[in-house]
């Protein structure tokens, strides 16, 4: 008798003609009369199950045929080479136990994205999806190995704000306790407060954005990587970041393959993406590439999704962006002192059209510069007080960025849209499921 269960995966690893015990949900269904093909899914992959009247008792035989689509089952028999076996190995069944019936299983094949999206709760089972929270975890243990090694503090900022960091047209306003209060869009005002004590700190939390747009890009809720530096520069926190980026890229690499190549994504691109520094151009230089493709821009103009695309095709890594025009930027950047029209501020892009995936900048840590930075944005000091006090009180330069993590992964694994690298997307007019 086989002891516990093993997985889909331990089941290929094991000698021809061991008897085991697996369990999971009916991926896909065979029935050839006599001989019922069933392939089982687990968290670890896929498994060939088949009831033949040669070997398997009649009752089973007759279970294995009622086992619809998305049944969940349990199952014993012995394994058994097959090469037309997905892996090569199934397993020749003995017993079959339905656990959970599935009766017409409202995804079938083909159906339009509206559908899907409507049926994530369900859809979230595919297998394309599955390996993209595969990847998605081997990013989030990069992101803390990183960190950790670098002896940053992991912290923990709210959600629930007073003020916007990132401009008042994309706040999300919740009614607090009858006052206003907002969603936050970024950490960073609050791992500012905390480098003054732990000096280096990251979190990894979500941010909310009421984008206007509906792009392939934009989330209204993403995840946000952010980290923040007493004590570095501009200079020293690009370099954070493209460690960071080459790191969690080379781990992805070394542990996600077989789910990279699930969602169809070829590697040779990433390589290059291992190897730091990674190139930097100054925003001017960025316009004058685009002048140089023919797009009609001008010194002054942001870049849009569009421009970032065109400088993509230029590099085969990751690229920084610098040194743009203060006002195309956030209140709270530090001018460079050699031209203070424009900030110290970095975007980093990733290539193959992907384009922006981290923000960061020198802050502004000079009380009364800010101070004037904050009213010629039109904004109410007052709302920014303890953000000023910081100033106030032992001011020291510093630095930090955020990476959004579903435009990362959004890079990485070469999926068209951000949505399908969240399990649970919201980036629509309505929140369901
Ligand atoms: O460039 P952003 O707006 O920068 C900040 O929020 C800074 N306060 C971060 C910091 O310095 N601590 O956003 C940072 C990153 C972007 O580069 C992008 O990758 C991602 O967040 N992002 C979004 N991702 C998905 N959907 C959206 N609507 C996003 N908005 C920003
Ligand atoms: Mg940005």
């Amino acid at each position: 008798m086989a002891a516990g269960y093993v997985s889909t995966r331990m089941v290929k690893e094991l000698e021809p003609g061991s008897r085991v015990k697996v369990r999971g949900w009916v991926y896909r269904h065979r029935d050839l009369g006599r001989k019922v093909f069933i392939v089982l899914r687990d968290a670890d992959g896929i498994l060939q199950l088949v009831a033949d009247e040669a070997y398997t008792p009649q009752k089973y035989v007759e279970e294995a045929r009622n086992a619809s689509i998305e049944s969940s089952i349990i199952a014993e028999g012995v394994t058994a080479r097959d090469p037309r076996a997905p892996g090569g190995v199934e397993l020749r069944l003995e017993r079959l136990e339905i656990v959970g019936p599935s009766v017409d299983f409202p995804i079938k094949g083909g159906e339009g994205i509206d559908y899907l999206l409507e049926n994530r709760h369900l859809w979230i089972r595919s297998r394309k999806l599955t390996a993209m929270w595969r990847i998605r975890q081997t990013a989030f243990k990069a992101f803390r190995e990183f960190f950790e090694s670098r002896g940053f503090w992991e912290v923990s900022p709210p959600m629930l704000t007073q003020a916007a960091v990132e401009g008042g047209a994309t706040l999300f306003k919740v009614d607090f306790f009858g006052k206003p209060a907002y969603l936050t869009q970024s950490s960073q005002f609050y791992l500012e407060a905390l480098i003054f004590s732990l000096e280096r700190v990251w979190t990894l939390a979500p941010s909310f954005r009421a984008e206007r747009s509906r792009t392939r890009r934009h989330l209204y809720e993403y995840w946000h990587l952010e980290a923040e530096e007493a004590w570095v520069g501009m200079e020293g926190e690009m370099k954070l970041v493209e460690e960071l980026v080459a790191y969690t890229t080379k781990r992805i690499l070394e542990e996600r393959l077989e789910e990279l190549s699930l969602l169809k994504r070829k590697t040779e691109p990433l390589e290059p993406a291992l190897k730091t520094p990674y190139p930097r151009i100054r925003y001017e230089e960025a316009i004058r590439r685009l002048q140089g493709k023919g797009v009609k821009i001008e010194y002054g103009d942001d870049l849009g999704a569009d421009e970032e695309r065109l400088l993509t095709e230029d590099f085969d890594t990751p690229f920084f962006i610098t040194h743009f025009p203060m006002e195309l930027k956030s209140f709270y950047m530090k001018p460079d002192p050699h031209n203070p029209r424009e900030a110290l501020a970095f975007d980093l892009l990733a290539p193959e059209g992907v384009g922006e995936i981290v923000g960061g900048s020198e802050r502004q840590d000079d009380y009364q510069a800010l101070y004037k930075q904050i009213e010629s944005r039109g904004y109410n000091p007052e709302d920014y007080q303890w953000y000023l006090d910081l100033r106030k009180y032992g001011s020291v330069p510093h630095s930090g960025f955020g990476l959004g993590v579903e435009r990362y992964l959004m890079w990485v694994t070469g999926v068209n849209h951000v949505r399908d690298t969240v399990p649970f997307p919201r980036f629509r007019d309505r929140i369901y499921p």
